[in-house]
C-alpha cells in the first residue's frame, strides 16, 4: 500500500501532486474557503459547572444546535496528559521504522477499522485524501485489542491509557449538559447511549506536507457517525466546518478539546442537536496531526430518538436501528 507519508517525501521538491489527490473544483480548499471571516466556532469554559450549570448548558445547547461543534477549555485534563498523547503518537509515525508500522496495519477486507492504514477506497469521484491514520479502541478495557497499539515508543500504552481515563470525565460532563438541554435528567442521555458499553475509538490522523494544499484535502467533507467526537489537533491549522453555506477554519487553541456532535446524538435528540459537516485541509510545509476519539454505540446497540422527546407534536424524525445497520447504510450510501 502506498502511504501518503511516502508520497509526501517524493513530492517534496515538486509543485505538483498525483492526479488522484487533486480534488474537483467544487471541493478545492483554495476555491471554496471563505477568506477573512470573523465568525468563530464557540469556545466554552467548562470549569465553572458547579457555579452556574444553567449558563453552561445554555452555551452547549446553543453551540450544538447552531454549529454542531465547539471547543472546550478548562476541561480539567492536565496539559501534560495531552502533550504525552501527542508526543507518543508523533513518535510512532515519525520515528518507528516503516516495516514495524506495517506490522499493525489493517488487513485489506478486515471487518474492524482498527490498525495503521491509508484510506483505500476512493471516496468521491475517484479522489483520495492526503492522510495516513491509526485506529484503535481506548475504552472500555474489555473492547481493547492491544494488537493494534504500537509497541514503540514504549510509553505509548501508558500515555494513551492516561488520556482515556481523563477524557471519560469530560465526556460524562458533555453528555450531562446535552441531556439537561433536552429537558431530561442529567443521566438519561448517557443511559440511552449505552453507558458503560460506549466504545471510545481513537484515530490518529497524520497529514504530511503537501506541495499543493490549494488543490488537495486531508479528510473529505463528512459528518461523524459517533455520538460525539472529542478531538485534539496539533498546532497546524486544518479543520474546517460548514455553516450557512460557507467553510470556516476552526481556530487552534492550545490544549482545548474540540467537540463534534455526531449523527447518533442528532438521532437521540430527534434532530435538536445537529451533527457537524466538516473536512480538513493540509499544509505545504508542516505536518498536521489530530487525535479524534469517537464515542460510539456498541454495534448491537439500538439508537433512536429518546422516547420521552416524542409526542404527537414531535413525531420521530429518525428510525431506531442497530448501530451496525446505521454504519452499513452510511458507508454504502444507502438511505437510512
Ligand atoms: C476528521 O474529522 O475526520 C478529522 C478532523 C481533524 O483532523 O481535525
Ligand atoms: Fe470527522
Amino acid at each position: 500500500v502506498a502511504r501518503v507519508q511516502a508520497i509526501s517525501s517524493i513530492t517534496k521538491c515538486m509543485d505538483t501532486i498525483p492526479s488522484e489527490y487533486i480534488r474537483s473544483e467544487n471541493e478545492q480548499p483554495a476555491a471554496t474557503t471563505l477568506q477573512g471571516v470573523v465568525l468563530e466556532v464557540p469556545v466554552i469554559d467548562i470549569s465553572n459547572v458547579d457555579d452556574d450549570e444553567e449558563k453552561l448548558v445554555k452555551e452547549i445547547v446553543e453551540a450544538s444546535k447552531e454549529w454542531g461543534i465547539f471547543q472546550v477549555i478548562n476541561h480539567g485534563i492536565p496539559d501534560e496528559v495531552i502533550e504525552n498523547l501527542q508526543k507518543v503518537g508523533k513518535e510512532f509515525f515519525e520515528e518507528v521504522p516503516q516495516e514495524e508500522k506495517e506490522l499493525i496495519a489493517k488487513k485489506p477486507g478486515a471487518q474492524s477499522l482498527e490498525g495503521y492504514g491509508t484510506s483505500l477506497q476512493k471516496e468521491i469521484e475517484g479522489k483520495k485524501g492526503w492522510v495516513d491514520h491509526l485506529f484503535h479502541k481506548i475504552w472500555p478495557p474489555s473492547a481493547i485489542n492491544y494488537r493494534y497499539w504500537p509497541k514503540n515508543p514504549p510509553s505509548y500504552r501508558e500515555a494513551n491509557e492516561e488520556y482515556a481515563k481523563w477524557l471519560r470525565k469530560v465526556a460524562d460532563g458533555i453528555f450531562r449538559s446535552l441531556s439537561l438541554g433536552l429537558g431530561l435528567e442529567g443521566h438519561e442521555m448517557m443511559e440511552a447511549a449505552g453507558s458503560e458499553d460506549i466504545v471510545y475509538m481513537l484515530k490518529i490522523n497524520y497529514y504530511p506536507p503537501c506541495p499543493r494544499p490549494d488543490l488537495a484535502l486531508g479528510v473529505v467533507a463528512h459528518t461523524d457517525m459517533s455520538y460525539i467526537t472529542l478531538l485534539v489537533p496539533n498546532e497546524v491549522q486544518g479543520l474546517q466546518v460548514f455553516k450557512d453555506g460557507h467553510w470556516y477554519d476552526v481556530n487552534y487553541i492550545p490544549n482545548a478539546i474540540i467537540v463534534h456532535i455526531g449523527d447518533q446524538v442528532e438521532i437521540l435528540s430527534n434532530g435538536k442537536y445537529k451533527s457537524v459537516y466538516h473536512r480538513t485541509t493540509v499544509n505545504k510545509y508542516k505536518t498536521r496531526m489530530s487525535w479524534p476519539v469517537f464515542l460510539e454505540p456498541s454495534s448491537e446497540h439500538e439508537v433512536g430518538p429518546i422516547p420521552k422527546l416524542i409526542n404527537e407534536a414531535n413525531p420521530p424524525k429518525f428510525k431506531t436501528k442497530k448501530y451496525k445497520d446505521y454504519v452499513y447504510c452510511k458507508l454504502n450510501k444507502l438511505p437510512q
